[in-house]
């Protein structure tokens, strides 16, 4: 090989390693006292039982990035329980992406929570339905997080996108704070299920999530910087193209359930100014 045939294998080689990540070398279990364990081939699960819940978070923190991890949502009776997974900074006026899952008593659907914080302001949740069962098996869910916008994915299908309008209409989008990805299972029976009306089942416990497959493409922060100069990946600058945009039409229309833009009863007509860049329905 040519030293520049040898060059282009090493920068390969490079650019796989940034695109891939492993469980046991990027994430460390943070809470839960042992009930959240690494099982053979590369699977993690986190337990709930009456005594406590458990969490991991990544090693890295990340400024832009795309994050994506087949997660198997708490079979059978999982109401009261909370499934979450959320990029998120540190400090009072943090930043954070959020996927929370509502649990169900069998039969009943699951309810997708998301919220949208940028420099310590929230209060963005929409709310869905999905269209399967996510106890069943594993699926991916993503966050593509880019100067343009934050886009929300499920098995690559758009759920929602929160767009970088701050130049334009003064809303603070995250831009400048680093976010370690976190994950954690807990039990929140006071609101989770239908509104705190149905109670954690303990005999049920311990309740169980599983993850596998976590994949990180991102800007990873390291002493006081972003090293992303030499490694943006294509989500650098994706954005919704006409099928995504028709995709995410779909599932609003269809498995949208709360909307904190159409909240009248919250708002009146003062809505936040991020509402009117929402596309109908
Ligand atoms: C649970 O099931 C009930 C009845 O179908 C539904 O109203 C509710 O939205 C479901 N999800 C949660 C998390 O409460």
């Amino acid at each position: 090989m040519s030293n520049g045939q040898i060059l282009q294998v090493l920068f390969l080689a490079l650019v796989v390693a940034v695109a891939s990540a492993d469980f046991n070398t990027d994430i460390d279990i943070s809470w839960g006292a042992g009930r959240g364990k690494f099982l053979n081939g590369n699977l993690l699960q986190l337990s709930l039982d009456r005594g406590s819940g458990s969490g991991f978070r990544s090693r890295a923190e990340y400024l832009y990035g795309r994050v994506d991890m087949d997660i198997k949502l708490v079979l059978g009776n999982s109401a009261g329980t909370v499934t979450t997974y959320y990029l998120s900074s540190q400090g009072p006026t943090h930043d954070e992406i959020d996927f929370e899952f509502l649990g169900n008593v069998t039969g009943e659907p699951y309810i997708l929570h998301t919220n949208v914080f940028s420099q310590g302001k929230g209060n963005r949740e929409q709310q869905f339905y999905l269209w399967f069962d996510p106890r069943a098996d594993f699926h991916t869910y993503s966050i593509l997080w880019n100067p343009q916008q934050i886009i929300f994915y499920v098995d690559g299908t758009p759920i929602r996108e929160f767009r970088n309008i701050e130049s334009s209409a003064g809303v603070p989008y995250p831009k400048s704070q680093p976010m370690r990805l976190y994950s954690s299972l807990w039990d929140a029976e006071d609101w989770a299920t239908r509104g705190g009306l149905v109670k954690t089942d303990w005999s049920q416990a311990p309740f169980v999530a599983s993850y596998r497959n976590f994949r990180a493409d991102a800007c990873v922060w390291s002493s006081g910087r972003s090293a992303c100069s030499a490694s943006k990946g294509t989500w650098w600058a994706q954005s919704l193209d006409a099928g995504g945009a028709q995709k995410l039409r779909w599932v609003r229309k269809n498995y949208m359930i709360y909307n904190y833009c159409t909240d009248t009863k919250r708002f009146g007509q003062g809505f936040p100014p991020e509402c009117s860049q929402e596309m109908a329905p």
